[in-house]
């Protein structure tokens, strides 16, 4: 992938099937946003469901946990999507992970066989990270709550500028898929993330619970987790109904519904 496609509004509506063309009722592309996400919370809550915002770069890219999220021009994919949900706050806590099971079978849907799920919502080839994603959610307690579902997949990254500045290991789409199109993955991301939000909001998480135990990349390994204050050490044996992880530690199992996992390299890695 030589020279990244830019990314064309026409061409990715073209691209997506009827019912993501009918979700979506607004879909935006920008040369440069300070985020995308940061946009479509700007704009008035009763226009933000179904709005979808791209950029070919962010100034202020965020990330999970106060995080920036690295976003240089013209090769990556920044894409928000906001979403109205008519349940309580409570009812909302696995959207990351459908998020991220939206993303990951967008990204098979490509070509890419290779990648697992992190918990909460890292999509990982060959232990670096591929894509992120940060939701964030207002709303009464009670609902309806608004929804901003933000999504940045590395697609075609500079290598140089990258490794100082992200901290962690990181991997792009042209090391595994040479021929990747940025507008058909965007069609196919919004398609994912439609036809998941819908079925969301009827049935709760319980029609993914399989498919995330397919692209569970943690399940089984020996990691850490930020809690909090403190750290916890143990083997992770999947999680529970609500998307709660759960953490054996030899001594218990515990449910977390939130901490950042670092993964134990086995011996043989
Ligand atoms: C993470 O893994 O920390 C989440 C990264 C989420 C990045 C995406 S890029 C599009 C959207 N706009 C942002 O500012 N962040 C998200």
């Amino acid at each position: 992938m030589p020279n990244a496609e830019l990314l064309d509004r026409d061409l990715i509506l073209s691209q997506m099937d009827q019912l993501a063309r009918k979700q979506v009722t607004e879909l935006i592309v920008k040369a440069s946003l300070d985020s995308t996400n940061s946009a479509l919370q700007r704009l008035p809550v009763t226009q933000q469901s179904g709005t979808a915002i791209l950029a070919e770069l962010q100034t202020a890219g965020r990330g999970r946990r106060g995080r920036q999220w690295f976003s240089p021009k013209g090769g990556n994919l920044y894409m928000s999507l906001g979403w109205c949900f008519n349940k309580p706050l409570s009812e909302l806590g696995c959207l990351p992970l459908v998020v991220a099971l939206s993303a990951a079978t967008a990204l098979t849907r490509s070509g890419l066989r290779n990648h697992r799920i992190k918990w909460p919502n890292d999509l990982m080839v060959d232990g670096k990270k591929l894509c992120g994603c940060l939701v964030e959610i207002q709303g009464d307690a009670r609902g309806p709550c608004h929804a901003v579902l933000g999504v940045g997949i590395n697609i075609q990254m500079p290598s140089s500028e990258a490794s100082s500045a992200i901290d962690q290991p990181w991997t792009d789409l042209q090391t595994w898929l040479p021929e990747c199109s940025r507008n058909r993955l965007a069609a196919l991301l919004l398609e994912e993330l439609i036809a998941r939000l819908s079925l969301f909001s009827d049935k709760g998480f319980t029609p993914f619970k399989n498919h995330w135990e397919r692209m569970d990349g943690l399940k089984g390994r020996q990691v850490d987790v930020a809690a909090g204050l403190e750290t916890l050490h143990g083997t992770v044996s999947g999680i529970n109904d609500s998307g709660a992880l759960l953490l054996d530690t030899g001594v218990e199992t515990l449910s977390l519904h939130s901490g950042e996992v670092s993964i134990i390299p086995a011996c043989s890695e």
